[in-house]
């Protein structure tokens, strides 16, 4: 089994959305319907093969105003149980200079996601060992014996020598002496780009240009300390069972992958198509197999997308859901409506989650040895003006917050390395002054905040 369903079964709707509740404000419907479309996943596992394949997942439609936390929680689902996530715009797909790219791109850069997951756990599970063979091979090196020899005497010296050896390098004596080691290929680090649609293209070549740089394998001088990191990546690298990690990966997007398709409601055909642009009603026709299930090749395998959960959000002020195309709507069942937010929740918003901005900031400028105090007042004043500007300019919801402390902070951001004051506390008075005539004059805020 995977270990994508590790510790799932603490995993209870209630234990999500308690989890949720440490990072988002609010929201409680939402989170409720996701907390269950989790559970249902675990509770699918759980079920018996031939019934399981037939228990399709229940994709979820969010409606809510941009900035209250759609795409937050589905990035702290996805975290929670370590799945395969992808985050796509719809509307990438109606783009003139997108024209050709397929909606299978999205499983493929799932996969690719997934995939860079397995192999990276793959490598640390190989560490210990690759940390053995690494040690091993830099051995030869400094000290290459000829196993010609059949003397009892000689072999034991050369073993005494070797052991010798062996401690002072671990001892990191040998550090800095010079060596030849084989290099690595760049190829790795190589990308080739395809164009548009045509990614598999861009990874033949790829391949292609692999197999030119392995065949003139080169050397090259280094420490002993940098061949001792090189060769352990290498041996790491020829642990891991290649085979082993394409299977995991594919296995894990199947069961365990999440795709969001946020600005769904940008692919309606209400407020009028635009001209050079791919059909919006068409894009919707290509996501109906991927949402129903079918099989989407990749450089890793097939992935057949039968189980992978859909998440659909879109704010829907110019279009209703009703305006997507009947079997879409149909594939969608799970609604789930956001609420726009209130002083209160921005209040909360800016100092309750665990990463809150203003833990963030105040984390940033202690770097700089200043530690940010804030006044309770000054909290909630900050919450207010954030308010107003969402309601005088476009209401933009949380993410006002981002740019009304951007600008509090700016000059103290600004000084913060030559600031003599240890500390700095942050009152009502100072938000007023920094910001209030800015909220109030509207050619000005919608400039600044
Ligand atoms: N209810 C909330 N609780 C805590 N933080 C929130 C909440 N809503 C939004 N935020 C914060 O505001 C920012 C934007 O939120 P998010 O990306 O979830 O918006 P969204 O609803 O997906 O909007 P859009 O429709 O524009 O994509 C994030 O930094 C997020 O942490
Ligand atoms: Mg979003």
């Amino acid at each position: 089994m995977s270990n994508f369903t590790q510790n799932a079964q603490d995993l209870t709707p209630r234990n999500i959305v308690s989890i949720l509740d440490g990072y988002i404000i609010g929201q409680n419907n939402a989170k409720r319907a996701m907390a269950i479309a989790l559970r249902n996943r675990w509770r699918r596992m759980q079920v018996r093969k031939d019934l399981q394949q037939e228990i399709m997942p229940k994709n979820i439609l969010m409606i809510g105003p941009t900035g209250v936390g759609k795409t937050e929680i589905s990035r702290r689902l996805a975290k929670m149980i370590d799945a395969p996530f992808v985050k796509i715009e719809a509307t990438k797909f109606t783009q003139v200079g997108y024209v050709g790219k397929d909606v299978d791109s999205i499983i493929r850069d799932l996969t690719q996601i997934a995939y860079q997951k397995c192999h990276a756990e793959a490598m640390v599970n190989a560490q210990i060992q690759a940390e053995k063979n690494a040690e091993e091979e830099l051995l030869k090196i400094l000290y290459p014996q000829s196993t010609s020899s059949n003397d009892e005497e000689t072999k034991e010296t050369a073993s005494k020598t070797k052991e010798k050896i062996r401690q002072q390098l671990r001892r990191g004596d040998l550090d800095d002496k010079e060596i030849t080691i084989k290099a690595t290929s760049t190829q790795a680090n190589l990308h080739v780009m395809g164009p548009p649609g045509m990614e598999e293209i861009g990874d033949h070549l790829q391949e292609m240009l692999k197999g030119l740089n392995n065949q003139k394998p080169k050397t090259k001088k280094v420490t002993v300390k940098e061949a001792k990191q090189e060769l352990q990546v290498q041996q790491a690298h020829n642990l891991v069972d290649e085979e082993e990690v394409r299977e995991l990966t594919i296995e894990r997007v199947e069961q365990g992958g999440i795709v969001f398709l946020d600005e769904i409601d940008k692919i309606t055909r209400s407020g009028g198509e635009i001209k050079g642009d791919v059909s919006r009603e068409g894009v919707q026709r290509d996501l109906l197999p991927l949402i129903e299930g079918t099989s989407v090749q990749t450089k890793y395998g097939n992935v057949n997308t039968d189980h992978i959960l859909f998440i659909a959000s879109g704010a829907f002020h110019q279009s209703k859901p009703s305006d997507l195309i009947a079997e879409l709507q149909g594939r969608l069942p799970i609604r789930v409506e956001l609420s726009s937010l209130t002083t209160d929740d921005f209040e909360r918003i800016l100092s309750e989650p665990k990463h809150s901005l203003l833990k963030q900031y105040s984390a940033l400028l202690e770097a700089d040895g200043v530690i940010i105090k804030w006044q309770k007042s000054a909290i909630a004043k900050l919450a207010e003006i954030a308010y107003q500007v969402n309601e005088k300019n476009e209401n933009i919801g949380a993410r006002r917050l981002h740019t009304i402390l951007e600008t509090l902070l700016a000059d103290i951001s600004f000084e913060a390395p030559d600031s003599s004051a240890s500390s700095i506390t942050i009152t009502v008075k100072m938000v007023e002054e920094k910001l209030q005539h800015l909220a109030d004059d509207q050619d000005l805020s919608e400039y600044i905040l």
